[in-house]
């Protein structure tokens, strides 16, 4: 493809800053390596931006500093849930990846649930709530808890890397207000998830721009998420993610075929229910002939070495490749959207 010249968004204000950061390095070497000139531009936690030490301006209609395109890779908050996303659509920067209400439902795990159970996708039981609500109804909140089952996850309802989560072995003890507690200082939202016991398989998409402008989706073999000499009630944490050795990705997912068909078919449905574009990877869990959706990543991880970017390496799917398809679709995204009348 033609050489275009990218900017690279990353870091942000929330806690996967340093993970962003690794992503925004990542890209930006692909880039270069297929021939695209890629400068990283850092959104410090000031909210300032900054590229090669000098400040960034974006000026509407004309774009970052004459970059052709923006490569957000900014995850959490203020960066994966729209935010982001609609400062570039409001000042009409091509960007790659979800728009605004898909970034925005994908980061919220009880938007996206609720609209995946609009679309009967199969998932745990949930309860979500925000810090009012708390304050107001906190002994009903704690009983619909308790008939989850046992035990049961308690979530800020907008972060990513296993931040804030906790699992409560038993809902009916103090565990579950301190864990409500202490979900709350991440986010005023909150969902309270039963428990699901499946294999964590997770499964990247990928939107490929084809003849006139139609876009494809194409999945990767699906992987499994495995977790190295843990111990009973051990899960996939903070830790477990980033150190070293702390997970093992066995691709493809020792699963059956019909189990592999059903992830491909939950993925697919998860991501256009939720309106996606670009790329996403989707996490689920297989349960035997049950494959129920844990959540959908607009901007997954994304260094040559993440989860998103193995799966498709063992299908023969090069890093670079996925660069230049994530700019075809933000290309062409940008050109079907001058179409309309707004
Ligand atoms: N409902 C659940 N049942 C079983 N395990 C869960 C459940 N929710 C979360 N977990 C465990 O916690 C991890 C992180 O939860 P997740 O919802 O994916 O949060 P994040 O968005 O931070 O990645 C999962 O990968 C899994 O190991
Ligand atoms: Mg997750």
């Amino acid at each position: 493809m033609e050489p275009l010249s990218v900017a690279v968004i990353a870091g942000g204000r929330s806690s996967e800053r340093e993970v962003s950061l690794n992503s925004g390095a990542s890209v930006v070497e692909g880039l270069r390596q297929s021939g695209h000139s890629a400068t990283l531009i850092e959104i410090a936690v000031d909210g300032t931006w900054s590229g090669d030490g000098e400040p960034v301006t974006l000026s509407p209609g004309v774009g970052i500093e004459g970059f052709d395109v923006a490569f957000p890779v900014v995850h959490g908050p203020f960066g994966e849930d729209g935010t982001l996303q609609g400062l570039l659509e409001s000042v009409r920067i091509p960007y790659v990846g979800s728009g605004v209400a898909a970034s925005a439902m994908g980061l919220d795990k009880i938007l996206a649930k609720q609209r995946l159970a609009q679309e009967g996708i199969p998932q745990v039981d949930f309860v979500g709530f925000t810090d009012t609500e708390w304050t107001e109804h906190s002994d009903q909140i704690v009983e619909s808890a308790q008939r989850l089952g046992s035990p049961v996850w308690v979530k800020p309802a907008r972060l990513g890397s296993s931040v804030g989560i906790s699992r409560v072995d038993d809902p009916a003890s103090d565990q579950i207000r301190e864990a409500i507690t202490a979900a709350l200082v991440h986010d005023p939202r909150v969902i309270i998830e039963a428990s699901c016991s499946g294999r964590e398989i997770e499964i990247s998409a990928l939107e490929k721009v084809g003849p006139e402008g139609r876009t494809e989706l194409v999945l990767s073999p699906p992987g499994e998420i495995t977790l190295p000499g843990a111990t009973e009630g051990e899960w996939y944490d903070y830790d477990r993610k980033y150190k070293s050795g702390g997970m093992e990705l066995v691709v493809p997912a020792e699963i059956s075929a019909q189990q592999a068909e059903a992830v491909c078919m939950v993925a697919g449905r998860a991501f256009r229910a939720l309106g996606c574009e670009g790329y996403s990877r989707v996490d689920c869990f297989v349960n035997g002939d049950d494959v129920l959706i844990n959540e959908v990543n607009t901007s997954p991880g994304f260094t040559s070495t993440s989860v998103f970017s193995r799966l498709f390496a063992a299908a023969g799917v090069e890093y670079p490749e996925l660069l230049n398809d994530l700019l075809r679709s933000a290309l062409e995204r940008d050109i079907r959207s001058a179409r309309f009348t707004f």
